[in-house]
């Protein structure tokens, strides 16, 4: 018999407890495109290559290391994700959030979700943060398409909150204090690879967008199902197509992300212990 997603989550979690049985991790991170730099400073930490848990999918993407790092953050027991599989390359959204999956099962509760995306708003400055206060998930898909899991959660999760509104305040706050600029808004999810046009861009911010990207909504979609308070955050790395006069490339996307790389780590380091104090 195949086994079940849940089954699945629960061999990989299995795995990961086995290798690393001192971390029972708190606080769930994924660090996306050129933003791996966090995973580096932590304390007591096990690195695990996606390619060792079992069910993992492989990150193919460039700027995505595919490694689970387990440790802590000022003392907060983290798990970090860094690297994700895209439903752009191939994977089916199930597989997309499997390593979420495993995380809930390993016991995490709050989950820092980070992306890289291109500004629509034209307040947005490149080079900025945002925090994600809503998302619109334009991927024509749903990772939790087919009988439900019962034991991940319930068949119509409710998304009105899908971003927590209490870690946002935190994360405004740990920013006020970091005298880091934060915006908040929409991120819209586009199924990728290709950027998009500059009449898709215009109609991304009719409907609300303010930021755009290829990730992060099938993985809040299963962080919800699993009951987590999530909390999200996009690196401004280009202005979306169409809103500067230049093209837009990956190597733009990883340089700009590297190049804040330092400051999300500082906010990051800020930000966790406050969520594992008030998050919960
Ligand atoms: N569009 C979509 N995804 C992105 C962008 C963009 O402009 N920049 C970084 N990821």
């Amino acid at each position: 018999m195949t086994p079940s997603e849940f089954d699945k989550a629960l061999e990989a979690a299995e795995f990961v407890r086995g290798r690393a049985p001192l971390v029972v991790p708190r606080v769930g991170l994924i660090l996306g495109s050129g933003l791996g730099a966090f995973a580096e400073a932590l304390e007591d930490s096990t690195t695990i290559p996606f390619k060792e848990i079992p069910h993992f999918p492989l990150s193919t993407a460039i700027g995505h290391s595919g490694r689970l790092v387990l440790g802590r953050c000022r003392g907060v027991p983290v798990a970090v994700l860094q690297g994700r599989a895209h439903y752009y390359e191939g994977y089916s959204l199930r597989e997309v959030v499997l390593p979420v999956r495993a995380l809930g099962v390993l016991g995490v509760k709050l989950l820092v979700v980070t992306n890289a995306a291109g500004g629509i708003n034209r307040k947005l400055r490149a080079r900025g943060f945002l925090l994600i206060r809503d998302h619109l998930n334009l991927q024509g898909s749903n990772p939790l398409l087919g009988p439900n899991e019962e034991r991940f959660g319930p068949r119509f999760p409710d998304m009105t909150e899908a971003y927590s509104k209490k870690l946002r305040a935190i994360a405004k706050r740990e920013a006020r204090s970091l005298r880091l600029p934060l915006f908040e808004g929409v991120y819209a999810a586009m199924r990728g690879p290709s950027y998009e046009t500059p009449s898709e861009v215009r109609a991304l911010a009719r409907l609300g967008a303010d930021v755009v990207g290829m990730s992060t909504a099938p993985e809040v979609i299963a962080a919800r199902h699993l009951g987590m308070q999530v909390l999200g955050l996009s690196l401004v790395t280009n202005m979306a197509a169409g809103l500067s006069k230049k093209e837009i490339s990956h190597d733009e996307v990883l340089e700009a992300g590297e190049r804040m790389a330092s400051r999300l780590t500082a906010f990051l380091r800020a930000l966790i212990p406050a969520l594992a104090r008030e998050g919960e």
